[in-house]
């Protein structure tokens, strides 16, 4: 073992794998389009749910000295765009008990971006990640917390080409003022008018990140809780020993508590607790794609 990263222990990650299955059972479509020419999306259409994205990472890279964020598109989803406005989460979770979810101390939820932006130089492929195939609902505060961080250091510290799976699992469930749980979801407002499927968007538990330095084959796998209310850990523990060597920061609850797992440990974890099947990693060559379409 040693030190890949300035706070994560790295493992070798058995290599090339045959198989990354897309959704429980394999549910899941693996866009394999030239849509995004820089990125993957695994996602469930029917549910507007993206499991995981994957993309190679360049180290040494520069990147913009200024950038405007263009508007969140849409590519596979239907009408998830209304889902995250702000007003409409309010007054949604105003109903179900949940009226602290209120803006206040940056409590909402925002497009989660899964593949960064900053993972790529040129605007035309920032851009690009600006598709809502390539987010999932997490709150702005551990967005701009915890998660900004990772994102940060995974980027800093690639030395070689480095791939970079970004996922989520679990639904987060809150305790309304009444003390029931709510099991939380974005809903557009569509919805509130009639009943249409596609409608209602999980929140997600947790996010992931799996790293792996192409050519060293060591990676490592970090996991960030959704739940900045959480005062003690609770959910699914996807390893026993946790791998983040430093810093203290990265324990901080109110921002996304975050861990790091072994990786086949994980994997073990992810097809128990939620039939992903992570047997390997990607393939050396980065070629994915072909196997894993499942449809
Ligand atoms: C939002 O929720 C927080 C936490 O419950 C509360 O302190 C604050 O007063 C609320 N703000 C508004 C505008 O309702
Ligand atoms: C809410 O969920 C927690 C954790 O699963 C459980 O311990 C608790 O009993 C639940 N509360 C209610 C009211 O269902
Ligand atoms: C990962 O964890 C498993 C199960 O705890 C253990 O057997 C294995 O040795 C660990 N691998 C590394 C490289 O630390
Ligand atoms: C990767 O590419 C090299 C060179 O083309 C080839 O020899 C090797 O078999 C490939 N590996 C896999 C797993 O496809």
């Amino acid at each position: 073992m040693k030190i890949l990263l300035a706070f994560v222990i790295a493992v070798i990650i058995p290599s090339i794998s045959s198989l990354l299955q897309c959704g429980e059972k394999n549910s899941g479509v693996f866009d394999n389009s030239n849509f995004y020419p820089w990125y993957k999306v695994c996602v469930d259409i029917t549910k507007s749910e993206t499991y995981f994205t994957y993309h190679t990472l360049k180290p040494n890279t520069g990147g913009l000295s200024t950038y405007k964020r263009p508007n969140w598109k849409t590519k596979l989803y239907e009408n998830v765009g209304t889902s995250y406005n702000m007003k409409l989460q309010f007054e949604n979770y105003e109903k179900l008990g949940l009226p602290y979810i209120n803006g206040t101390d940056s409590i909402y939820f925002v497009h989660f971006h899964l593949v960064p932006a900053g993972d790529f130089d040129t605007k035309a492929d920032r851009d690009s990640t600006f598709y809502v195939e390539n987010c999932v609902p997490g709150f702005q505060k551990i967005n701009n917390g915890n998660w900004l961080y990772i994102e940060d250091k995974v980027k800093s510290s690639a030395v070689h080409k480095t791939e970079v799976i970004t996922g989520q699992f679990g639904q987060l469930v809150l305790m309304s003022t009444s003390g029931q749980n709510v099991s939380l979801t974005l809903e557009s407002d569509r919805v509130i008018q009639k009943k249409v499927r596609y409608d209602h968007i999980k929140v997600p538990e947790f996010f992931y990140k799996i790293v792996r330095d192409t050519v060293t084959k060591e990676g490592y796998v970090i996991i960030t809780s959704n739940n900045p209310f959480m005062t003690e850990f609770s959910g699914p523990k996807m390893c026993k020993e946790d791998n983040c060597a430093v810093p203290e920061k990265l324990k901080d609850f109110s921002k996304g508590y975050t861990y790091c797992c072994n990786f086949s440990e994980f994997a073990k974890n992810m097809k128990k607790n939620f039939k992903l099947d992570f047997t390997g990693i990607i393939d050396v060559n980065n070629t994915i794609d072909a196997k894993i379409v499942p449809v």
